[in-house]
């Protein structure tokens, strides 16, 4: 059965930790993990999720754009274009902030799918934005770590 999983939130030491690399995509439990992951992804309505976000250390993240699920184990970014664009990113582990962070606009990204099959995506707009926030956290970083200035949603009265 198909499981939603608890979000780390910030202060987790485990969303400060290198992820360790998956030794065997094909092992049921890293199946499992994914399958649980996507649909955490989109019962939060978020447009991202690595595995430190729901408790693994392992160098996976699930992408949900434009009705497009995508999932990344052990991902590699290549090519990464010189131009860098602002955007506002928030977070599923970082409840109502939000900030500005500069990126660089275009990539390719080198992965094991969800079937273990090699995958090579060149990737742009938002897709590339979510893409480089993922990995950053399989690489213990905050988007707030590096955003310019921070927004804090107020709570309605
Ligand atoms: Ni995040």
């Amino acid at each position: 059965m198909e499981k939603v999983l608890k979000i780390t939130q910030e202060g987790d030491p485990i969303l400060r930790k290198k992820s360790e690399a998956v030794k065997n995509p094909e092992n049921p439990e890293v199946k499992k993990l994914i399958t649980d992951m996507v649909v955490t992804m989109k019962r939060a309505s978020g447009i991202g999720l690595a595995a430190p976000q729901v408790g693994h250390s392992l160098r996976i993240f699930t992408v949900n754009i434009e009705d497009k699920i995508y999932v990344f184990i052990n991902p590699e970014i290549k090519d990464i274009s010189e131009e860098k664009i602002p955007f506002e990113e928030g977070c599923l582990s970082v409840q109502k902030i939000w900030g500005s962070v500069i990126r660089p606009k275009k990539l390719t990204i080198k992965a094991l799918n969800e079937n273990g099959k090699k995958v090579k995506i060149r990737a742009k707009g938002l897709l590339a934005r979510v893409i480089q926030h993922e990995m950053d956290h399989l690489n213990g970083t905050l988007f707030i770590d590096k955003a310019e200035k921070l927004s804090k949603i107020e709570e309605n009265k």
